[in-house]
Order: structure tokens, then sequence, then C-alpha cells
């Protein structure tokens, strides 16, 4: 079954044009790699998957549904079951661990007991379990990057979105980690785009990869 479709999507920043007659089908489960030089559009493709921006022409469609289509965001960000994790991990300092993996259960009114559960849950699988009570800054990069992959995973989405998460932190630390990734995701199922510039963790994540061509002329 189809998760993401982008078809025939134009995307431009003012005048300079990202996205040309862009086409993509990704399959529920799979873990697509986004690979291409600075510029070329890899974030922008996350953002309209994410609905944060619409495409100027062309249809992006989510499990069938059109949630974007000619310049029009029909299904916002919040009803897209679309989890993200950025290379700054925008964790809220003052905030514990499990407040800010809670945050976007609050936010989504889930009952305390049940949100306490999950959050449970998802640290525990993230085998950060006795850091709870902990703030950001008393953690590791590499734990500091699990507490941001709970707190989207513990809004189960469809599709998790990763922009270069791992980038920030030493090689042998991200192979890891891009280990743990894979496990997480055979584990739970979500569909994962993950963009990196890096060789060695593009072959440990994905089951298929995409080269994104940099476009030249302002057209
Ligand atoms: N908000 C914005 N306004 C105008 N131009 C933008 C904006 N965001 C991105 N761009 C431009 O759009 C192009 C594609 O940006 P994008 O962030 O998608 O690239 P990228 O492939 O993610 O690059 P990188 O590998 O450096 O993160 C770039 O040339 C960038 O300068
Ligand atoms: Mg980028």
């Amino acid at each position: 079954m189809t998760m993401i479709a982008f078809e025939h999507v134009t995307f431009r920043y003012g005048r300079s044009s990202i996205l040309q007659d862009f086409s993509l089908q990704v399959e529920r489960g799979e873990r697509l790699v986004l690979l291409g030089p600075s510029g070329c559009g890899k974030t922008t493709i996350l953002r309209l998957v994410a609905g944060f921006v619409a495409p100027d022409s062309g249809i992006v469609s989510i499990e069938g549904r059109p949630v974007s289509i000619d310049g029009r965001i029909v299904v916002p960000p919040e009803k897209r079951e679309v989890g993200m994790v950025f290379q700054d991990l925008a964790l809220w300092p003052h905030m514990s661990v499990e407040e800010n993996v809670g945050f976007g259960l609050k936010v989504k009114n889930v009952p305390k007991k049940e949100r306490n559960r999950r959050i449970e849950e998802i640290l525990r699988l993230v085998g950060l379990e006795r850091f709870g009570k902990k703030r950001p800054s008393d953690l590791s990069g590499g734990e500091r990057q699990r507490v941001a992959l709970a707190r989207a995973l513990v809004l189960e989405p469809k599709i998790l979105l990763m922009d270069e998460p791992l980038s920030s932190l030493d090689r042998p630390l991200a192979e890891r980690l891009a280990q743990e990734i894979v496990r997480l995701q055979r584990k739970i199922g979500f569909t994962l785009l993950y963009v990196t510039h890096l060789e060695e963790e593009a072959a440990i994540i994905g089951t298929r990869r995409l080269s994104i061509q940099k476009r030249t002329s302002s057209n």
C-alpha cells in the first residue's frame, strides 16, 4: 500500500525552482533515504510531507488521500499523523525528559494515566527508562537524540521524517543509533523518510535510496 505519493509536484521559493514535475511513491514500511547536494530540496520534500508548505502545483497524498493540492493544504500538519526529528532537536531545556516526551500527548488532551503509560513504554523502547526525570542538559548527545526520537514516536505517527538527525554525533555513536532506528522501525512499522549525506548511514538505514538532483536554473 502506498503511504506517501508526490504527483507532478512543482515547488518554488520566489523565483527559484526547487522541485519541477517531481513524482515519488513510498510504500508502507519502507525506509527511504534521501540523498543529494546541499540546497537540492531534501528538507523541502520533508516539509511538503509534513504540510508546512504546499506545492505550487501537483498533489501530495498520504495513504491515497490528497493532503495538499495545487497550492492548497487540504489536511493540516496536526492531522497528518507525521512525526519529525530534525538536526537541532529542539528539546525544551526547562522540561524533564518525561515532560518533553509527553508534551504532544498533553496537547492532544490524552488523560494523565494513559500519558504516563505511553511515556514509560516509549522511554523503555529507546533505552531511556532511567532518564525520565533528567533535563536534556544533563544528557549526552546520543541520549538527547533518543529523547527527540521518543518524543516523535510517542504520538504513534504513520510516517516519521528525519532530517540529518545524527550528523552532530561522532561516527561510531551515529552508526549505533542508526541501527537502533532500524530496529525501532521494524518493531513499530512506521514509514521512514530519512535525509543524510553520509554513505554509511544511508547504507544502514535505507531499504531504498533516492538521489535528488540540484536544479541550477531559475525557471
Ligand atoms: N524559507 C525559504 N525561503 C527561500 N528559500 C529557501 C527557503 N528554504 C529553503 N530555501 C532554498 O531552497 C533550496 C532548497 O532548500 P532545502 O532546505 O530543501 O535544501 P536541502 O537539500 O535540505 O539542503 P541541505 O542539505 O543544505 O539541508 C535552497 O536553495 C534554499 O536556499
Ligand atoms: Mg536540509
